[in-house]
């Protein structure tokens, strides 16, 4: 492949007091591939997903969006340049619906006079285009105005990853979206990063799940201890490969 990468990080160094937590670290993901990102507990991948997304950035090193440095010192950076993030712990509000939830902080305001000066929230408006929006993506969702507090796992991350899509975003960052979920519900989400490639998204998805990592990931970088441990064509390369160089089997000593 040609050109520059939709989003590359060289060089990446964050420290938090003692901890050294990411150290000269390098990746890189191009417009619809998706990049497993690695590592054992504590190797640094949330850190590095969050210095990306600007809630934590780095203490040194460079990002390039699309060819050309860019800082990120804040999340709103990162959006506005179209880099959508889920987080880890998931930051749903239990109480608020399926759409309430997808469209916190940017509600849609009534047509006409009523949005404009009764400030008043278009509930029809937002729970039909979560509607269609879920829809687009094959999410199966029982009903937008049910409480995020009734769903499951999987249901409550697919409608975190949606709500990052929202906005368009060319880059998606996902930390462990499968982490805390059973067979049927990790696959249909490792189905949702496969349609994110498709339509020509730049994935970055973190996992602990080597079988997962085998079936949806382009490319793995292997973090250990805050370093790069090792860069793998995952067609073709072992699982076996790939968890040596997290348990520092293989790569830097
Ligand atoms: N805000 C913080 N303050 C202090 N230390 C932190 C902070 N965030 C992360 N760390 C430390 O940085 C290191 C890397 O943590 P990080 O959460 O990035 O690991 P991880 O690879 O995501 O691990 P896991 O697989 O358990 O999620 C750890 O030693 C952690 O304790
Ligand atoms: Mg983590």
């Amino acid at each position: 492949m040609t050109g520059p990468p939709l989003l590359a990080v060289r060089g990446i160094s964050k420290r938090f007091g003692a901890v050294q937590a990411l150290k000269d670290v390098d990746l890189e993901v191009r417009a619809g591939e998706v990049v497993a990102l690695v590592g054992d507990n504590g190797a640094g991948k949330s850190t590095l997903i969050r210095v990306i997304a600007g809630v934590d950035p780095a203490d040194k090193g460079v990002i390039e969006w699309e060819g050309r440095a860019v800082q990120i010192r804040t999340p709103r950076i990162a959006q506005r340049l179209g880099i959508a993030t889920v987080y880890q712990n998931l930051a749903l509000c239990d109480d608020l619906d399926v759409a309430e939830n997808l469209f916190l902080g940017r509600e849609r305001r009534c047509p006409g006079l009523r949005g404009r000066l009764f400030r008043l929230i278009d509930y029809g408006g937002m729970r039909r285009e979560a509607r269609g929006q879920l829809d687009e993506m094959g999410i199966r969702v029982p009903d937008v105005r049910a409480p995020v507090a009734s769903l499951s796992g999987g249901q409550r991350q697919t409608v975190a990853i949606c709500r990052a899509l929202l906005g368009r975003p060319k880059a998606v960052l996902l930390d462990e979206p499968t982490a805390a979920l059973g067979i049927r519900q990790a696959g249909h989400i490792l189905d949702v990063v496969d349609e994110l490639r498709e339509r020509g998204i730049g994935v970055i998805l973190i996992s602990h799940n080597l079988g997962d990592v085998k079936a949806v990931a382009d490319e793995a970088a292997v973090l250990r201890l805050g370093s790069n441990n090792g860069f793998f064509h995952v067609p073709t390369t072992s699982q076996e490969q790939i968890f040596s160089a997290v348990v520092g089997a293989t790569g830097s000593p």
